[in-house]
């Protein structure tokens, strides 16, 4: 439970709001780098933390990100040229370039001095990682970017991919750090091997058949909290999974034995979200197989309305909850496993959850100490105390480990070993 105030502080991200200013101190993902593919492209809306803005790619490949309106007369600079190293105003025809420097102010005779004195809101962007970063806090705090394992890795030994949601960023992360959800909101009924909700999948039916996961060890780190799982399966073996919540918004945990699922939000305003799902291998190049599971079988990523980010199963259609599906086959009535996720976190009393109202358990230890972790740091924030990780970029190059051994073995320590960043 929350105070109502601590509540706020957790879930409001705009400018001035201390959980804004905390995330405004990293380097955040704002789209995918497809969404701004070419040279004097067409530039993209943005909304971030309750910010519009605009993208753009100019002539030379560099990102832009601006505010969405010209400073002149509050024009929409989504409809402007991309031309010659920057974004023109179609209004009057004042430019930009990507620092925001307006280069050309043609429309009135003054205009040669008076655009030195004229600038646009801009913030540096970055391609890397086939996503776009974007550091929106002040200049003489921006960090390196962060070394997420998926940033460095060859474009073969990953898969991109993002949505949108329709509820505050945090809501979206505790499901991710809620391990006793897992076998009742995704579990299937009766004999999974004949089930087609596991069927139509490369499920692993003795992990559909195992304990409740709990965590059975969480960690304060410098980049935020570590924690292993440990699952017992139908077939006498025990899963040990490791994973991490890397401040202020990524988690990372394995979608299969060496592949890691980077999740991440980014606030697009407090009642929505963008929602990044992100695996690489860091060895080796996807399999065909795991490339196929994420592409073509709408149950990890789920189908979304072409041309735009919002699932096509969503709050507005119940999520295609199918009564004789939840009857029969698995315990939703709701098809793709994310979107199992969704339907939940969606609406929890709505887009904020009114954390004063809830009643946790042991379960529930990771959400609790995760929100007491980010806190903190907002915290310490107002207080003047930089985050510890934006000084330090290899405190992200975290890898999450899963692997299976016999039921009662004990593996602590070397699950521990791996909360470790890589190198350290
Ligand atoms: S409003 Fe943009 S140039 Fe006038
Ligand atoms: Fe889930």
């Amino acid at each position: 439970m929350l105070t109502v105030e601590d509540n706020k502080m957790l879930t409001q991200t705009g400018p001035g709001t201390p959980m804004g200013e905390l995330f405004r101190r990293f380097w955040l993902p704002v789209m995918l780098s497809e969404e701004i593919p070419a040279a004097d492209g067409p530039p993209k809306r943005l909304r971030i933390m309750s910010e519009d803005l605009i993208a753009f790619r100019d002539s030379n490949g560099e990102v832009g990100i601006l505010d969405a309106y010209c400073p002149h007369r509050g024009a929409p600079l989504f409809f402007g040229r991309n031309e010659e190293c920057g974004l023109r105003c179609v209004y009057h025809g004042w430019k930009f370039d990507v620092n925001g420097v307006c280069v050309d102010l043609p429309n009135s005779p003054e205009g040669e001095t008076y655009k030195d004195k004229v600038s646009i809101k801009s913030y540096p962007g970055v391609d890397k990682g086939g996503v776009i970063w974007a550091y929106m806090g002040p200049k003489d705090k921006q960090p390196p970017l962060p070394e997420l394992g998926f940033m460095s890795v060859p474009a073969s030994h990953r898969y991109v991919w993002r949505m949108e949601l329709e509820c505050n960023y945090f809501q979206s992360m505790e499901g991710d750090i809620d391990s006793s959800h897992v076998n009742f909101l995704h579990s299937v009924l009766g004999d999974v091997r004949s089930n087609p909700q596991v069927r139509h999948r490369d499920a692993d039916p003795d992990r559909l058949t195992g304990t409740v996961p709990q965590y059975v060890h969480l960690e304060d780190t410098e980049y935020g909290v570590g924690h292993v799982t440990v699952v017992n399966r139908g077939d006498g073996t025990q899963m040990v999974n490791t994973g991490s919540w890397l401040m202020p918004c990524f988690t990372l945990g394995s979608a299969a034995e060496g592949v890691g699922q980077q999740n991440i939000r980014v606030p697009i305003d407090d009642e929505h979200c963008q929602f990044y799902r992100i695996r690489h291998d860091i060895d080796a190049p996807l399999t065909e197989k795991e490339l196929w599971e994420c592409k073509h079988s709408n149950f990890v990523y789920p189908p979304l309305i072409p041309g735009t980010f919002t699932p096509t199963s969503n709050k507005h259609n119940d999520y295609q909850i199918d009564r004789v599906m939840q009857k029969n086959f698995n315990f939703t009535g709701i098809r793709s496993f994310s979107t199992q996720d969704t339907a939940l976190i969606e609406d929890q009393r709505g887009a904020i959850m009114d954390r004063n109202n809830e009643h946790l358990v042991t379960s529930d230890n990771a959400i609790i100490q995760i929100r007491k972790r980010l806190l903190g740091l907002a915290r310490d924030l107002m207080e003047g105390k930089e985050p510890p990780t934006t000084s330090n970029p290899n405190l992200y190059h975290m890898r999450s480990r899963r692997f299976n051994v016999p039921q009662g073995e004990d593996v602590l320590e070397e699950a521990v070993s791996y909360l470790a960043p890589a190198g350290s």
